[in-house]
């Protein structure tokens, strides 16, 4: 296997044990059913600071459905809407609410790629299928993941177009500016009591990755609730997916109110990285995005602590991230900030993360307690803790 360089993840190494079946050269978009994607591209353009992209829908020869694609830096995504009742994204958004349905990987070989997976176990969501307009083709092929969640694999060769065939640009006359948003960090998936270990397996045996940390119940726990999580990576360690299942505490865990709410296993939330925290995050503030409140002042206190070697190569505004209440967590390659923003739906399901990496390859472990601590409270106002 040879070793793939990664300036942005600051990995270089191909994680020993994953298999080369099925290299991935990126995520490379997420498409979400939603109920109305018109309004939830404006939210997300107003808020997130993404920039008008690619269109497809009646305009452009579609009969069932309209897709607005979004992006900000090196992050595509697809918001996409049903136009009748009877379609499958009428279903999953009549399931689901809002969520994400489809996270698609670039890959040299779609064909392949569909091959290799469905050999090896995973359910055929589409077939690979060629698509044509005057800008080339792709080839695009697809496998369900957990829930009704679904990989496609990304074929783009010998296509030159702007997105995937029979999409025209989105020209808009209301363009926000971006936020700093730069890339896909780590998409993390909720599944059921007891599924863990399933997906975990699923994602080695199915597309090669290696599991690369894991955090049992007595790691990530507060006084009321706990879960466990597996960290899933490629070979390259471009493509991150933690697997979290509940675990039993005294009352409901976020895991479990995701389950409840969402129906089922799906997307819980996708971290994506800045390289300047403060101002995404002044700027998603400014525009109406709500994170989870900060933690207790004791909280910063301990943060030399924290950092510990780290501690000197820290060159940001403690106090400015305590008023933003952004966290700040140090693995043995370096320290990591994160922020997360509430249900971006009125179920409470699906959020993000804002992550500035600073040399660590971690997930903020040492937040887990803080966070969920966060979570409880709005559960508490939710009254689904
Ligand atoms: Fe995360």
């Amino acid at each position: 296997m040879k070793s793939v360089t990664n300036v942005e993840y600051g990995l270089e190494k191909i994680f020993e044990g994953a298999q080369d079946f099925l290299p991935l050269l990126g995520t490379d978009y997420v498409e979400f059913y939603v109920g109305n994607a018109k309004q939830a591209a404006h939210y997300y353009k107003t808020a997130f600071g993404f920039q008008s992209f690619a269109y497809a829908g009646l305009e452009t020869g579609l009969k069932d459905r309209t897709s607005y694609v979004i992006k900000q830096d090196k992050i595509k995504l697809v918001l996409t809407t049903a136009l009748n009742s009877q379609s499958p994204i009428s279903e999953h958004v009549k399931k689901h609410g809002d969520g994400v349905k489809v996270i698609a990987l670039w890959v040299e070989d779609a064909r392949k790629s569909w091959e290799e997976t469905t050999k090896r176990g995973a359910k055929s969501f589409m077939e690979p299928t060629v698509e044509k307009d005057t800008h080339g083709q792709t080839v695009r092929s697809g496998i369900y993941a957990y829930g009704e969640t679904v990989h496609i694999f990304v074929e783009r060769k010998d296509y030159k177009g702007l997105f995937l065939p029979n999409f025209v640009a989105w020209e808009s006359e209301y363009n926000p500016a971006p936020t700093g948003l730069k890339f896909i960090d780590h998409i993390v998936g909720n599944v059921g009591w007891g599924e863990m270990n399933t997906w975990v397996e699923w994602y080695e045996k199915v597309m090669g990755f290696v599991n690369f940390l894991s955090f049992d119940d007595k790691q990530i726990h507060t006084e009321y609730s706990a879960l466990m999580s597996k960290v899933m990576s490629n070979g390259n360690g471009r493509i991150k997916f933690p697997i979290n299942e509940p675990a039993k505490g005294k009352k409901r865990s976020q895991i479990e109110e995701y389950l409840d709410f969402y129906e089922g296993p799906g997307a819980q939330h996708l971290a994506v990285a800045t390289d300047n925290i403060i101002e995404t995050v002044k700027a998603m503030r400014n525009r109406g995005v709500e994170f989870l409140s900060a933690p207790p002042h004791a909280y910063y206190e301990e943060v030399p602590d924290r950092l510990g070697k780290h501690f000197s190569m820290f060159n940001q505004d403690l106090s400015e991230l305590e008023k933003l209440g952004i966290l700040i967590d140090a693995d043995e390659e370096g320290y990591l900030l994160q922020i997360f923003t509430k249900p971006v739906e009125d179920r409470p399901t699906l959020f993000y993360e804002i992550i500035q990496r600073m040399g660590a390859r971690g997930f903020g472990a040492g937040n887990f307690k803080a966070l969920f601590e966060s979570i409880e409270r709005e559960q508490e106002k939710r009254g689904t803790l």
